[in-house]
């Protein structure tokens, strides 16, 4: 087994490289790949920048250069749906491009010459992504994040929830951006600028994937919060909890496996 970690903030690919052991760094197209044992897997990490097409070269990368099997994308997302708050964890169900319009060829979302508007996520990755998502909102989370961190974002009961995400090349940050997307597409639960890139690359290379994406704004008028210091002090610890459990749960699987 071999796991590729895309991040979208450096923060969240610098926590988990700490934990990586038999480091390789290897520097290809403007991104640094490190490659090593992360809590007993063979991994390789990469801090994709942001945006479509950034993020599209380093799932192309990491799936031409290295022998990943799998892909799990962590990151942020500002919440369209307005159940949904600060410090809610969104796992894609499905992913579309909210930006990608060749109306009158094609049906607006749908990616030319594929016949396709949604991608799915794998949904044994994303299953595992949500038991994990959920052990850390539920109980994790009070261990790792100290109460006045959780109050200053206003954290109280954070929820897991699947569904459909939005990406496009831009930063929502006005109601009138947020009602566009949510008008195009009712269901939509969260918008952010990089899952579907590699939602499209990963499944015309058939590899499995699972985008998983900490809520750190409403895609509003107040989405400029402190970005910064909720990566450091919130989103990264997020990441870093789902994915030691989910590669907890593949030891634990392949070792029944094994035993038979
Ligand atoms: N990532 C986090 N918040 C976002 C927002 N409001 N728009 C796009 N991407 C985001």
């Amino acid at each position: 087994m071999s796991i590729g970690i895309i991040g979208a903030m450096p923060e969240e690919i610098d926590i988990l490289k700490a934990d990586m052991t038999d480091l390789v760094v290897d520097k290809t197209a403007s991104r640094e790949y490190f490659s090593g044992k992360l809590y007993g897997i063979e991994t390789t990490l990469v801090f994709s920048r942001w945006g479509k097409v950034a993020s599209a070269m380093a799932a192309s990368t990491l799936i031409a250069k290295y022998p990943v099997d799998s892909i799990i994308f962590v990151g942020v997302a500002g919440a369209i749906d307005d159940q949904l708050n600060i410090g809610d964890v969104v796992i894609a169900e499905e992913l579309y491009q909210h930006d990608l319009d060749a109306r009158p060829l094609f049906k607006q979302f749908e990616i030319p010459l594929t016949g396709l508007s949604m991608l799915k996520a794998d949904k044994a990755l994303s299953a595992s992504a949500e038991n994990s998502a959920k052990l850390f909102c539920h109980n994790e989370i009070r261990k790792i994040i100290p109460p006045l961190v959780l109050k200053e974002f206003d954290i109280i009961a954070p929820v897991c929830h699947r569904g459909i995400i939005a990406s496009g090349d831009a930063f929502i940050a006005t109601n009138a951006q947020k009602q566009q997307i949510e008008q195009a597409m009712p269901k939509v639960l969260a918008v952010e600028m990089e899952g579907a890139a590699v939602a499209q690359v990963c499944v015309e290379h058939n590899i499995p994937f699972t985008v998983v994406r900490t809520i750190s704004d409403k895609a509003d008028h107040s989405a400029h919060i402190d970005f910064p210091r909720f990566i450091s002090q919130v989103a990264r610890h997020y990441s870093r909890s789902i994915i030691q459990s989910m590669y907890l749960s593949f030891l634990r699987r392949s070792e029944k496996k094994i035993r038979g």
